[in-house]
């Protein structure tokens, strides 16, 4: 049996996120520069988002730059922006066509100006599609995100519109930026690197966890299966015991 074949599509992940990493030292193994690690990075979130799209997978939210990234040497972040861009631009017509709805979370005012209005456009043109949501997570941080949350809830109880006591967690997620979208089922990192990167920790509290020793160039659809079939294969017991879940208690 394929991998494919392998999946059971009536319990996929509705939600699967991603930490795409190891594009430069993919690029170092093979005698390049970094930017051509990302460049190459760029074909497998093509291959992944047309194979979640394909399964019926709901959504798929990808870390493609980190409020820490912005460290990085200015040429690659430049290199990175141009990249973004430019992917953008040339996919806006695949998007369209495979129904997918293109969203965004981090705080994208840091973006060049033309970029964000480049997002913006491609986030309204694709608000329509009833498909795959594609989150592009940019210039985001969860410690910024919960932060951000705790402020605003803050200035709500300082305006006396609600009281300390109506904070809960359902409250206080209303206030992250993933409002709308339901908490990721798996979580796949690539490169071997075993950390989340301040990637979505409110989120990915019951989260599976998958670590491809692959760098992200090489993660391609027949990986993402491997995941989902890994994944498929946990049980999931969100503090219960193993007999409560098969009596469905
Ligand atoms: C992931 O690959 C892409 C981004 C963080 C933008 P890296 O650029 O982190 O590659 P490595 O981890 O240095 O190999
Ligand atoms: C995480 O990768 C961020 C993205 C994939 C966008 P990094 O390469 O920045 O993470 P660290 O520095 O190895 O933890
Ligand atoms: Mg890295």
């Amino acid at each position: 049996m394929t991998l494919l074949e392998q999946i059971d599509t009536n319990r996929l992940p509705n939600h699967i996120a991603i930490i795409m990493d190891g594009n430069g030292r993919w690029a170092k193994q093979r005698g390049s520069g970094r930017i051509f690690g990302h460049q190459h990075g760029v074909d497998s979130v093509k291959a992944v988002t047309e194979g979640c799209a394909e399964l019926g997978v709901k959504y798929l939210t990808l870390y493609a730059f980190s409020t820490e990234n912005w460290q990085r040497p200015q040429e690659e972040v430049n290199a990175l922006m141009e990249l973004l861009l430019i992917s953008l631009e040339e996919e806006l017509p695949t998007l369209m066509e495979n129904n997918i709805r293109l969203l965004s979370i981090g705080q994208l005012e840091r973006l060049p100006e033309h970029l964000q209005v480049k997002m913006k456009s491609c986030q309204d043109k694709t608000a329509g599609n009833t498909g795959l949501s594609l989150v592009l997570a940019l210039s985001y941080s969860s410690r910024w995100e919960i932060a951000n949350a705790a402020r605003d809830i803050a200035a709500e109880v300082a305006a006396g519109k609600i009281t300390e006591k109506d904070i809960t967690p359902e409250y206080f997620e209303q206030h992250l930026t993933t409002a709308h979208i339901p908490d990721p089922e798996l979580m796949i990192r690539t490169s071997g690197e075993l950390r989340i990167s301040n990637f979505l920790l409110w989120q990915l509290a019951y989260t599976e966890l998958y670590f491809s020793e692959l760098n992200w160039p090489d993660f391609r659809k027949e990986e993402l299966y491997k995941a989902i079939v890994e994944f498929q294969g946990r049980e999931r017991r969100f503090g219960k015991i193993s007999e409560q879940l098969e009596k469905n208690e």
